[in-house]
């Protein structure tokens, strides 16, 4: 039965281009968005630039443009971006919009009918010289934990300890460099502790299918320490003014109207974008899709660093608006480049403007992305060493070689016809209705993982039996034109498997068989008795080469000066600095050390290697540790692309450096002035 769906992605702020780790989450919904339509839902797919808030009022002053100005500019160009890399968007709206100021207010007045608004004085660093306050990302200073210069208002990127910004020592102005001084302003508060909002928010988060488990977890540990949401701004301020005179010259908080383009954007859809046979006024729109009980599914795809704000605050405006709460909250973790967190100083932040510029087609990262999705927050690395290899050995030499293999005795023969249709047992027609009913279970739970491993397998099957027959030796044997007959099917099924994860590609791949059809109804098989024949050649996929990989890295040296020194070949055992720079070597700062029980010689080490979270060592070094405590504290060097291995039922992810055999074994430590996470080399 076919479903109706609105799905989101997460509101790009309109404050800079869209990156590699962005994409993560686009084409994570895009791929699902392309599924649900390929089975036969109707799906809409919503989002918008994320426009309010101090960051873009203050660059937009900084830029000499109006704020206005300043997010339309971005907004048209993420949405190119997208578009580049397949991302289809229904539309792609804005939050400072009409639709969404009445949405905003809507819910603002909700609140307040309920009773949920109250007002509170707050204490803030105020900025004298630009006149005005300050958030956490506005102001500098040292550390009042270790004393590490320049740290932001909110979290020490050394010690990783979060204060208050008038914790700071010696605290500054981000904007001018003035010290800043304490100053109060009345603020409105929603009371989400208050008992009946609190076991809402509780129920929604509880629900059946709403968060997957590891993230609901998470949640459960905010909910037991509940706090209420302050959801006003001072001026300056790009944003929504707040109308109720208890507040005069407030504004609403950006992440108040941010959730709310949602709504106010799809709203805008339906009423002016949508084609003329879909379209719907606000009141149909808000009946079919927002109503408490309506018809269709909420889908919101979001990062994990948002989630707070999505699974706490989101459904409590929502209830109190009157609004269903959504049905699902995918939570995907975050883009690692080469092991490392997105870095602009290590080259490692790539735009999707820099990929595209590499020559690279999106539909490689598209694949790449899938092939390391999953449901639940685990962080995907792009290495660029795994990224290549993925490529060459499952697009290049698995499907676009098969179908190549396929084509050229197919294309020989002409058609393929009835004769030819009866089944062969040369090849096992399971596998096919196996990997596609594997897949469509795999899409609709997001472990796209599983959906590309069945096509791999299914792929795997069909080059044995390309092997093991040899079709191009005999051609005009019956037994071989019923195996390439069973071949051209599988490569038909293979074509809707990949679709929603590439659709160019496996468009032309249905183009080459003829014009097959992509779609993915209930009980599809492509052993329908059809002709199989090849109209054009299938598309190539070209080996990715090590060169156009090194361009992504931002002035990495390979990607400056082409290569010229050709390589001599190495006398044995010297190596070259590329094997070198395969190991990745980093500090980590030993957290916590513990002996690990039944096992004299290890010792258990979660230590912080620049990670967003911290990791597990396992080490044998337990004997030259007898009181592990010593360890906590100092800055040691792991090898952190080590493939994880489990000791003793722990796993440990890395192994650490250490000189000498024990008990006469010292684990090698660098200063306290090298942040954990930093690459030795
Ligand atoms: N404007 C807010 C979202 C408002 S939604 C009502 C915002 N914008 S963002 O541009 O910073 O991020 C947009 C989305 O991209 C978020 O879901 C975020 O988690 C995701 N990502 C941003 N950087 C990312 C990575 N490095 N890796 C994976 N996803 C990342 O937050
Ligand atoms: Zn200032």
């Amino acid at each position: 039965m076919s479903q109706r769906l609105l799905v989101t992605s997460a509101l790009p702020y309109a404050n800079g281009s869209i990156h590699l780790g962005h994409l993560v989450e686009y084409v994570q919904t895009d791929v699902y968005v392309r599924f649900r339509r390929q089975i036969g839902d109707d799906v809409t797919y919503v989002c918008a630039a994320d426009s309010h808030g101090t960051p873009i009022e203050v660059n937009a002053a900084k830029a000499g443009v109006t704020p206005k100005a300043f997010v339309e500019k971005y907004r048209t160009e993420q949405h190119e971006d997208f578009k580049r890399f397949g991302v289809d968007f229904s539309t792609y709206y804005t939050t400072d919009s009409p639709e969404n100021a009445k949405w905003a207010y809507r819910v603002y007045d909700a609140l307040k009918a309920k009773g949920l608004i109250y007002k509170k004085s707050v204490e803030q660093l105020y900025c004298e010289t630009d006149r005005r306050f300050l958030p956490d990302r506005f102001v500098k200073g040292r550390c009042p934990k270790c004393g590490t210069p320049d740290q932001y208002g909110d979290v020490c990127e050394n010690c990783g300890t979060t204060y208050d910004p008038r914790d700071l020592k010696g605290p500054f102005c981000a904007i001018c460099g003035n010290p800043p001084i304490v100053r109060t302003s009345d603020h409105a508060y929603v009371n989400l502790r208050k008992p009946e909002v609190s076991a809402l928010i509780r129920e929604w988060v509880e629900g059946e299918g709403h968060l997957e488990e590891g993230v609901r977890q998470q949640v459960r540990g905010w909910l037991a320490d509940l706090q209420d949401w302050c959801i006003t701004r001072d001026e300056p301020y790009f944003g929504f003014p707040v109308k109720d005179p208890e507040f005069p010259g407030k504004y609403l908080y950006v992440w108040v109207d941010a959730p709310i383009g949602y709504l106010s954007s799809a709203e805008h859809y339906f009423a002016d974008e949508a084609p003329a046979g879909a379209r719907l006024a606000p009141d149909a729109f808000e009946r079919r899709y927002l109503a408490e009980g309506a018809p269709s599914r909420v889908e919101h795809f979001i990062g994990k660093d948002i989630l707070r704000f999505h699974a706490v605050f989101w459904p409590a405006m929502l209830w109190a608006t009157g609004l269903k709460r959504p049905d699902r909250m995918p939570v995907h973790g975050h883009l690692t480049v080469n092991g490392e967190k997105m870095s602009k100083s290590r080259g490692t932040f790539i735009t999707g403007k820099t990929y595209l510029d590499s020559g690279l087609d999106p539909e490689l990262l598209r694949y790449f992305y899938a092939s390391n999705l999953s449901p639940g927050i685990y962080d995907i690395d792009l290495s660029l060493e795994e990224f290549r290899n993925r490529i060459n050995a499952d697009l290049q030499k698995r499907i676009a070689n098969l179908a190549a293999r396929v084509h050229s005795p197919v294309a020989k023969l002409g058609t393929l016809g009835a004769g030819t249709a009866g089944g062969t047992d040369r090849f096992d027609r399971k596998a096919v209705a196996d990997a596609l009913a594997a897949a469509r279970l795999a899409y609709r739970d997001l472990e796209f993982r599983a959906a590309i491993r069945a096509v791999n397998d299914l792929a795997d099957v069909a080059n044995k039996a390309v092997q093991d027959n040899k079709p191009w030796e005999t051609p005009e044997a019956p037994a071989t034109q019923a195996l390439l007959y069973d071949l051209g099917k599988a490569l038909h099924a293979i074509a809707v498997m990949l679709a929603p994860v590439m659709p160019r590609f496996t468009a032309g791949l249905a183009e080459a068989l003829g014009g097959v059809p992509l779609a993915w109804p209930d009980g599809f098989t492509p052993f329908d008795g059809k002709p199989v024949r090849f109209a054009a050649k299938p598309p190539a996929i070209l080996p990715v080469d090590p060169k156009q990989v090194a361009q992504l890295i931002v002035g990495a040296p390979e990607a400056a000066e082409p290569a010229k020194v050709s390589k001599a070949p190495s006398p044995p055992g010297v190596i070259q600095y590329d094997d070198f720079a395969k190991v990745e070597l980093r500090v980590a700062q030993v957290l916590s050390a513990e002996k690990v029980e039944k096992a004299d010689k290890l010792l258990k080490l979660s230590v912080n290697a620049g990670d967003p979270e911290p990791r597990t060592i396992v080490a044998g070094i337990a004997q030259a540790y007898p009181d592990p405590q010593a360890l906590v504290g100092r800055r040691i060097v792991v090898v952190a692309n080590l493939a994880p291995r489990p000791l003793r039922g722990i796993t440990s992810h890395g192994m650490l450096l250490a000189a000498g055999e024990p008990p006469n074994l010292t684990v090698v430590t660098v200063g306290d002035s090298i942040a954990p996470g930093t690459r030795v080399k």
